[in-house]
């Protein structure tokens, strides 16, 4: 019984297949999957896709990619879609990419910042995408503060300390796929000194697929491989500790897991 918190399951990379896909996740245990968007209209595609699959979620937002598109419409487009339906349960993705800097970065930061307000108006955690601008995200977080609804730190990346701050900042850790890659160094510190209630795993497919994986579109059947490795760093029985890491999902995004 796993929680994928973070797939693009609405991408155009799935739409050719995209039943396969869903089947094949289920049939490896991923009960749950979160499709979050990237743009307003990404964000329309994962409430569309959310409403149709009983077991899929949608996470509406604008990725820092696409920040300086970002006007007066899209928030209020975007906060629209927050409170059009249960199925949205989160914000995102959102925050800062100063590895691609494809928005500049001003506008990046500015465009987060109204973001974490629309989470807390909506009462909604957040999904924070953070890419080589781990100070500036936490600072952005510390002047701003976590929504009280909380949030993920998608696809950590960060060391230790930048874990400790984080989890400091009332924040859950979710690990991808690298945490299985060979040469993952500061993720494996990084699972054993989070608490276990406060891990979660995704795939974030279509990217970043598990060490056998690499070099292949992902998608949410491969999240058994992270989840078993998330567990075996931490010194758990695989299966326990996936299940356990979908309960704090469910418990964050207030689904019911029934
Ligand atoms: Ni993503």
């Amino acid at each position: 019984m796993l929680f994928d918190t973070h797939a693009h399951l609405h991408f155009p990379e799935f739409a050719d297949d995209l039943p396969a896909v869903l089947e094949r996740a289920r049939g490896v245990g991923v009960r749950w999957m979160l499709t979050i968007g990237t743009s307003v209209e990404g964000s329309q595609a994962a409430l569309t896709l959310a409403e149709r699959e009983p077991d899929l979620y949608a996470a509406v937002g604008i990725h820092p990619h696409d920040a300086a598109e970002a006007d007066e419409a899209a928030f209020e487009e975007l906060r629209r879609l927050a409170e059009a339906s249960d199925r949205v349960v989160a914000i995102g993705e959102i925050g800062l990419d100063f590895f691609r800097n494809l928005s500049p970065r001003d506008v990046q930061a500015e465009v987060f910042r109204r973001q974490l307000d629309l989470a807390r108006r909506v009462r909604k955690p957040v999904l924070i995408h953070c890419r080589e601008a781990h100070a500036e995200t936490l600072e952005i977080l510390r002047v701003e503060g976590v929504p009280v609804a909380g949030g993920i730190m998608h696809c950590f990346s960060g060391d230790a300390e930048v874990a400790r701050r984080c989890l400091d900042l009332g924040l859950f850790i979710s690990l991808a796929g690298p945490v299985t890659y060979p040469n993952a160094r500061k993720l494996p510190e990084v699972v054993r000194l989070a608490p276990e209630d406060r891990l979660v795993v995704e795939t974030d497919c279509p990217f970043l697929p598990p060490q056998p994986y690499r070099g292949k579109r992902n998608e949410p059947a491969h999240l058994p491989i992270t989840a078993a490795r998330v567990a075996e760093l931490k010194g758990l029985p695989a299966e326990a500790f996936g299940a356990r890491m979908a309960e704090n999902a469910l418990t964050l995004f207030g689904i019911r897991s029934t």
